[in-house]
């Protein structure tokens, strides 16, 4: 069986990733609807060998379509995605428009594959950061509950999209030459700097980004008790994101336990070399599908504490890779149909 799939926001930095994983794990593809704003009408995005034209995002650019993902932004996703379930699509969703509704399956394949039997069209992508975060806690978790974590992260430039990544090239291109430059996408100085998240912050002093490692963590663990402590900042670092983890267990595994779940668990690559001072770095991660940790050690500041350093490439495992491994669970339960209408879609 193979599907008709649209991408809504292919031209941008998670479409583009999506679009490379979908070809690099020969996910069944019959044809592939790109779809972006009217900005991008004219260009074209290869897809196995061949040029697809990018065409504009309208009510009916869901005719005959199975599968559609989405990753334009939440405005996006809340005036479409809707009509593209209504159309009989399965929607993934990268952004956050329905990630906390109750109604929705929010869902890392490899920590909450179960959720998915409760959709109804749409299921929701986590946040990039919650994704790495809880794919670097997930071996921990299976040997003891946490009962608290405390993560400071260092997001890369990629996670704020692919004019966010061109800001870093252009600022530090500038800085080097002695000559000012205007942030355009990003509020502060990019080059050499650092930053609060870009996202707005509430009454109670946390960002949106921090607000959604809280809720989503506890929405994807079903557990409404574990207290998070996030600090969101973002580091001039052009794809994947870092974070400092450090979790208070209800037990205290031994040391040689834990390295051993961090083996068998698919999705993580122990980097962890003391010796050589080598743990995980956002270079390294960059493009691999696995979420490196290291620096494993009992945290010295509270009993049954451990920290760690985890390190993800964001636009894959936090977005597109997760996408799709959502979508070949579904393939792999029979739950992806394809449309009756699927001989419809216009050439
Ligand atoms: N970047 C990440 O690491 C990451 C991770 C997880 C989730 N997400 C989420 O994924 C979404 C996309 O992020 P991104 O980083 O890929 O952003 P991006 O690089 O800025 O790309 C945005 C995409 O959305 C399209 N778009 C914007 N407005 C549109 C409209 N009115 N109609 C149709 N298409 C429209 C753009 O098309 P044009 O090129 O035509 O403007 C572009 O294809 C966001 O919701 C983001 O929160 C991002």
């Amino acid at each position: 069986m193979r599907y008709h799939v649209a991408i809504v926001g292919a031209t941008g930095a998670v479409g583009q990733e999506l679009l490379r994983v979908l070809e690099e794990r020969d996910f069944p593809v019959h044809r592939v609807r790109l779809l972006a704003s009217e900005r991008s009408v004219g260009k074209q995005l290869a897809f196995r060998g061949e040029p697809i034209p990018v065409e504009a995002l309208r009510p009916d650019s869901f005719r005959g379509i199975d599968l559609a993902f989405f990753s334009a932004g939440s405005a996006v996703s809340k005036e479409f995605a809707p009509r593209a379930v209504q159309a009989g699509a399965v929607v993934i969703d990268n952004s956050s428009a329905f990630r906390m509704d109750p109604q929705t399956p929010l869902v890392i394949p490899e920590i909450n594959p179960e959720a998915l039997a409760l959709h109804r069209g749409i299921i929701a992508n986590p946040n990039c950061s919650t994704i790495i975060m809880l794919m670097a806690l997930e071996p921990l978790r299976r040997l003891t509950r946490v009962r608290r974590i405390i993560v400071s992260t260092y997001q890369a430039a990629s996670g704020a999209g692919a004019q966010a990544m061109q800001e870093l090239l252009d600022a530090t291109r500038a800085y080097l030459q002695g000559e000012p430059f205007e942030p355009r996408v990003l509020p502060h100085p990019y080059a050499f700097n650092l930053f609060s998240h870009n996202s707005a912050i509430g009454d109670d002093g946390y960002n949106e980004e921090e607000r959604k490692m809280i809720l989503e963590t506890r929405k994807i663990w079903g557990d409404s008790e574990v207290a998070v402590s996030p600090t969101c900042v973002r580091v001039p670092v052009l794809r994947a994101h870092s974070e400092s983890i450090v979790v208070e267990l209800e037990a205290r595994p031994a040391l040689a336990d834990i390295y051993a779940a961090y083996r068998a668990f698919a999705g993580v690559q122990l980097v962890d070399d003391r010796a050589r001072n080598h743990f995980p770095m956002p270079s390294e991660a960059t493009g691999r599908d696995a979420v490196l940790v290291g620096r494993i050690r009992y945290d010295a500041g509270f009993p049954n504490g451990v920290a760690l350093f985890a390190c993800g490439d964001q636009l894959r495992k936090g977005a597109a890779l997760n996408a799709v491994q959502i979508a070949e669970q579904l393939v792999r339960t029979g739950a992806l149909p394809t449309s009756p209408r699927q001989g419809t879609i216009p050439p």
